[in-house]
């Protein structure tokens, strides 16, 4: 989930003929059949009530297919960019490359490791809600798969988002406390405008953080790591800034296109400390 959308929270019920729209850009808007499976996907969801069972979505061979595929294209890009705590997360995660893990198989292996849980959620959540479930350790996020037709390309956040992205940083301590400093600021930010400091903050460290490591930037945030294209990119095209977290309250970010700007932070125990005193003052 990236905290920049903006509808139903999961608790909304709905019962329409099509739960889900896509814009005509989509690579899946003339497509009936996958219309419907992210219909089908969004109804399950929107039955979700949090402690209740989790709604089972049986992936079908072609998206485990598409799951395949963009493991195949991402591991090489992730062992020469990825910062360590996210290789050493997804490691410690242990994902199946071949077939995408349902939210239940997710969670059991989550609970063991930094008690993080997924919670199903339609599309889009308002970000100051996504934000403050992170204190209960409860992170929403969408199960459907993106269009098959575009394996490495997703105008929204999708599954592979979710999980490749994010679950690899809910199962490294470093990360994951990070994330649950998030929530609890969230959770006292009752100001409209300390919201959207953490809204912006959230999006350009964990949604789109890059750092300097070994000499190097690498890349944590789970936008550019579940992304093909940032990941090729994000370096010659974006306008790396320097740290800076009141530049980064002070800069809106665009969540349907390539990242313009990123600020590249100091290694991962400073930004981690930085953070979390930043966090505490909200
Ligand atoms: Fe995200």
């Amino acid at each position: 989930v990236d905290p920049s959308r903006d509808e139903s929270g999961p608790d909304f019920r709905g019962d329409e003929v099509e739960l889900v729209h896509l814009d005509r850009d989509h690579p899946g808007f003339s497509d009936p059949v996958y219309r419907r499976r992210r219909d089908e996907i969004a109804r399950l969801a929107r039955g979700y009530r949090a402690g209740g069972p989790l709604p089972a979505v049986e992936y079908r061979e072609d998206e485990h297919q598409v799951w395949r595929t963009v493991w195949r294209e991402l591991e090489p890009l992730h062992r020469a960019r990825a910062c360590r705590a996210y290789r050493e997360g997804t490691e410690r995660f242990g994902f199946d490359r071949n077939a995408i893990p349902s939210f239940a198989e997710v969670n059991a292996r989550l609970s063991t490791l930094e008690g993080f849980a997924l919670a199903p959620v339609a599309g889009l959540v308002q970000p100051g809600l996504f934000l403050e479930q992170l204190a209960q350790r409860r992170f929403l996020a969408t199960q459907y798969m993106r269009h098959g037709s575009t394996p490495l390309y997703t105008p929204e956040p999708d599954v592979v988002h979710e999980y490749i992205g994010h679950v690899g940083a809910l199962a490294h301590p470093g990360l994951a406390e990070l994330n649950v400093a998030f929530g609890h600021a969230a959770s006292r930010a009752h100001d409209p405008a300390r919201i959207e400091a953490l809204i912006r903050v959230y999006w350009y460290t964990l949604e789109f953080g890059i750092l300097e490591e070994d000499g190097r930037i690498a890349v944590y945030g789970a936008g550019i790591l579940s992304s093909f294209g940032e990941l090729g990119r994000f370096e010659t095209e974006a306008r790396l800034r320097p740290w800076d977290l009141e530049e980064i309250v002070a800069t809106p970010y665009d969540p349907t296109d390539y990242q313009r700007v990123l600020f590249v932070a100091p290694p991962m125990e400073r930004l981690r400390s930085e953070l979390l005193q930043w966090l505490a003052r909200i």
